[in-house]
């Protein structure tokens, strides 16, 4: 199990080998086994199979290539939908639109999504998340008949990998574990140490080689505006209201 998360790699090209129902329903299903937060099991996944459905997904996620080639396109949602119902079975009311309700709904679908990947993963399919759902959420809830309280959190592509990437080299374990407390002062040496392993793996490696250290790609990454529309779009789905 530690080599399997030890070799993980986004794969981003697929061989032309399909995925049964069967198969990709028993990895879903598995993941169900991940922890929820109350156990309020707050997410759904939209499996696109219909051509006509791909396209359009893939032009709204501006990630046609993925979505066209993958035999597998899925969509991650965090949803309270279901929960709401539950408790309107009940006579109450379920009204979302606490920080807590979006970050409830949102933990709960990332870790189901990643419990996902692992079990896809140990039967030798590769995965990749795909962020562009956030690009257009309005469009892909239309598209799918996403209700209030339904998210398109993050697509993903599945299927079998024409090749394996070299693995990406993390962040030293010593910059992640803090002992007994926060220690900020560590990180100017963690940081430099970090960049040249980073920076050897991908002048280095196969594809896309640069030359670039991990600070520089996330301080060219920050400062740009990133999908301004979402705070609007959340809270027109019932979140973040409060
Ligand atoms: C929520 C999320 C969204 C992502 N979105 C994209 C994406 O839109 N396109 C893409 O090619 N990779 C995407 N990735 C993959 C990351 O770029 C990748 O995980 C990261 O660079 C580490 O590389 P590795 O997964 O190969 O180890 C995403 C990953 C996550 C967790």
């Amino acid at each position: 199990m530690l080599q399997l998360l030890k070799s993980h790699t986004s794969v981003r090209k697929y061989t032309d080998e399909k995925i049964s129902d069967e198969q990709l329903y028993e990895l879903l299903e598995a993941a169900q086994y991940s922890a929820s937060s109350h156990f309020v099991q707050a997410y759904s996944v939209i499996h696109v199979k219909e051509e006509e459905k791909i396209k359009k997904f893939a032009a709204l996620t501006n990630n046609e290539f993925q979505f066209t080639t993958a035999p597998v396109a899925l969509l991650f949602c965090a949803d309270l939908k279901r929960n709401v119902k539950a408790v309107e079975m009940h006579g109450k009311e379920l009204i979302g639109d606490r920080v807590e309700d979006f970050l409830v709904a949102a933990v709960d679908t990332a870790i189901y999504a990643q419990n996902f990947v692992i079990a896809a993963e140990s039967k030798g399919y590769g995965i990749c998340y795909i962020g562009g759902a956030r690009n257009n959420p309005a469009e892909i809830s239309d598209l799918f008949d996403l209700p209030e309280y339904v998210i398109p959190l993050f697509a993903m592509t599945v299927g079998v990998p024409t090749k394996k990437n070299e693995v990406k080299p993390r962040l030293p374990l010593e910059a992640i574990v803090h002992v007994d407390g926060y220690n900020e002062e560590k990180y100017d040496d963690l940081l430099k140490e970090y960049d040249e392993t980073y920076n050897n793996y991908i002048k280095a490696r196969t594809n896309n080689k640069k030359n670039i250290t991990w600070t520089e790609s996330m301080a060219d990454f920050w400062p740009k505006p990133r999908r301004a529309h979402l705070k609007e779009f959340v809270q027109s789905k019932g979140y973040l209201n409060e």
